[in-house]
């Protein structure tokens, strides 16, 4: 089974009678004139890999069917909004996805559509999936910047040294982290404030660890060693207080970026 995703981008201006087309530009088939609503739709489809062509579903085939069938979906709904003067609230962004979802379920057999997500902007997105249908999970990034040193006191220096490697530098080195917080809550949730997670996360846990030395300004760490893997716990455990997890929602997962290069994905578990 492969996972095959592919990002379809298309601005939509909600004034304009009708849509006008650009050519392949970075979001231009509708190409929104003037300021318009830019979108990042991004689908994934699970399946197996056909052997004549090597694909699971050609993307070629994606980005038109998703143009035909869930764009004009995106173009309808904003309009409606725009026309009442009504506010685009999650709950309509979520139900845009599920008619999105509806139109391009079934489409891509023998692959199935397996997740849905909208980029809200470069660090937040709001996703469905297959597997939890009646869940919508929203996500957002967070920078902090922090030092720490990779370092056991078990060890020898000559073990840290050759186990950390450069990390076990003594007097510790720094990384501009990025920690992705993944909430979910049911589809009907229309009480969730993307103002208050964002002061729930930079309280409970931005503002503990920004511009810190881990191992010296922070107890949990003082026992624990600071690696990527660990700061994705103690993420966890910082915000599981605030967004208890339950069948009904909470927290979902913490992701941790210490590099491009390095991540570390934490559910609980
Ligand atoms: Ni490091």
């Amino acid at each position: 089974m492969h996972e095959l995703a592919r990002q379809v981008r298309f601005s939509v201006n909600p004034f304009l009678p009708e849509q006008s087309e650009g050519a392949n530009s970075f979001a231009s088939m509708p190409s929104g004139e003037g300021l318009a609503i830019f979108f990042e739709l991004s689908v994934e489809l699970a399946g197996e890999i056909d052997h004549a062509t090597g694909f699971v579903v050609n993307v070629a085939e994606i980005d038109s069917k998703v143009r035909q069938h869930a764009v004009p979906v995106f173009i309808s709904k904003v309009k409606e909004n725009f026309c009442m003067a009504e506010h685009i609230s999650l709950f309509t962004v979520t139900e845009i996805l599920h008619l999105s979802w509806n139109q391009l379920e079934g489409i891509f057999v023998p692959a199935r559509l397996n997740k849905l997500s909208l980029k809200l902007n470069p660090f937040r997105k709001i996703m469905i999936c297959s597997e939890d249908s009646d869940m919508v999970f929203f996500s957002e990034k967070f920078e902090f910047a922090a030092t720490h040193k990779l370092w056991n006191n078990d060890f020898t220096d000559v073990q840290n040294r050759k186990i950390f490697g450069k990390c076990a530098n003594p007097t510790g080195h720094g990384h501009n982290y990025v920690v992705e917080v993944t909430v979910k809550m049911p589809v009907s949730g229309k009480d969730f404030s993307i103002g208050d997670f964002e002061k729930i996360v930079d309280s409970e846990l931005i503002s503990l660890i920004d511009h810190k030395n881990l191992n010296l300004d922070i107890e949990y760490f003082k026992s624990v060693i600071a690696t990527v893997e660990n700061i994705a716990v103690f993420a966890w455990e910082k915000l599981v207080k605030k967004f208890p997890a339950s069948a009904k929602g909470g927290l979902h997962c913490v992701t941790v970026w210490e590099t491009d290069k390095t991540s570390c994905s934490y559910y609980g578990c």
